[in-house]
């Protein structure tokens, strides 16, 4: 039978990961996803979803994100309540969901509709477009998250020393932290595996841009003379050990990231010696206190947001494709998937 070009009214157009029946996946598009296939919840016509480093390892079949199949990937969207008997959400409210399993163990937003537990929505600020809350989605939600990590821990910019590093800096969480950090008055390094990107960091905020080549480079010591207050990490692995042998006494570093690896090749010196601080950032499970607080934090700060610059859009259609590029590191800030009209 040959595939349908269009989809019906009331069916469903995503991306759809599946088994392979001989222990792998396969992700296709489908057009002719029915209602009752997605589940049951607050029904939302999703607007804008974005291709996130998890949506691109879920896209490209790697391991480790999607739990369950066959599965609509997309751990965020932004969109319209179309169908809801919650007083909470009537028809027409502006949405956005992230995290809670979406894209990992239920159907995410890699879709033209998604179905969504109430608990899990959250009001999109009156300040903010759907396209914009899709833009700041898990990504600014992230960088947030490590911005108030660092705040709680005592640092500001009036006592700041030394400034705060941003790794991934070019990256989706890294751009939205490079901006938040700078945006607050931190002074910001902005350490990228692409120099070349070093006009949009500063225009972010960055008052310097350094080359992560150059960190990896640095001496293999438990600790290293003191050159950061503190640290937004979105990499892990040997440059998180090298940001918290270089992290001042008493200062904290941010981690939320792997993009650089899942294993911490570091010694005990930073947190015996310095006093420095790892906190971990998990942006999937937060409490919807915090969820409200910094949505609204963005709505507060939407004007002044370079949401041009920090985004890109892609059709939907282009998401698979696009993935590989999130994976090779050469996607900028972060990537906007628009679904079809
Ligand atoms: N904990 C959470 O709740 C949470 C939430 C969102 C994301 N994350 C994680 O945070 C990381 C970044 O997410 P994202 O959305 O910002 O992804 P992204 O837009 O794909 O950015 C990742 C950035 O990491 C840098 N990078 C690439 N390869 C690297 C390597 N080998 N070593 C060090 N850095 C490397 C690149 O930045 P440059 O081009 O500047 O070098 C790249 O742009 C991912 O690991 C993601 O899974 C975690």
């Amino acid at each position: 039978m040959r595939p349908r070009r269009c989809s019906l009214a009331n069916q469903a157009s995503a991306w759809w990961i599946a088994d392979d029946g001989s222990g792998g996946r396969t992700t296709h598009f489908r057009n002719d996803i029915a209602s009752q296939e997605l589940g049951e919840g607050i029904r939302v016509r999703v607007e804008f979803s974005a291709l996130n480093y998890k949506d691109a390892l879920a896209l490209t079949g790697s391991p480790g994100v999607v739990r369950t199949t066959p599965l609509v990937p997309g751990i965020d969207a932004a969109g319209t309540v179309e169908e809801s008997s919650d007083p909470r959400f009537p028809q027409g409210t502006h949405v956005v969901v992230t995290g809670f399993g979406y894209g990992e163990d239920r159907h995410g937003g890699l879709s033209t509709t998604m179905v969504v537990a109430p608990e899990h929505l959250v009001v999109i600020p009156e300040a903010l477009t759907t396209g914009q809350a899709a833009t700041f989605g898990t990504a600014g939600f992230t960088a947030l998250l490590a911005v108030h990590a660092l705040l709680n821990h005592g640092l500001t910019p009036e006592t700041q020393k030394l400034p705060i590093a941003v790794t991934g800096a070019a990256g989706a969480v890294g751009s939205f932290a490079t901006f938040f950090l700078a945006s607050q008055g931190f002074a910001v390094h902005a350490i990228t595996g692409r120099t070349d990107e070093a006009p949009y960091l500063m225009d972010l905020g960055a008052s310097e841009v350094i080359s992560r080549q150059e960190v990896l480079g640095w001496p293999q010591r438990p600790l290293l003379p003191e050159k950061f207050d503190g640290a937004v990490d979105q990499a892990g692995g040997e440059l998180l050990a090298k940001l918290l042998a270089s992290t001042a006494t008493g200062g904290a570093v941010a981690a939320s990231g792997l993009a650089g690896g899942m294993a911490l090749p570091t010694t005990v010196a930073p947190f015996i010696l310095r006093g420095v601080t790892l906190v971990g950032v998990n942006s999937v499970y937060q409490d919807m206190s915090v969820r409200e607080a910094l949505w609204s934090e963005c709505a507060k700060h939407s004007s002044s947001v370079p949401w041009d610059q920090i985004s890109h859009t892609i059709p939907l259609s282009e998401a698979r494709d696009t993935a590989e590029r999130v994976l090779a590191g050469l996607t900028r800030g972060r990537v906007v998937v628009e679904m079809p009209a």
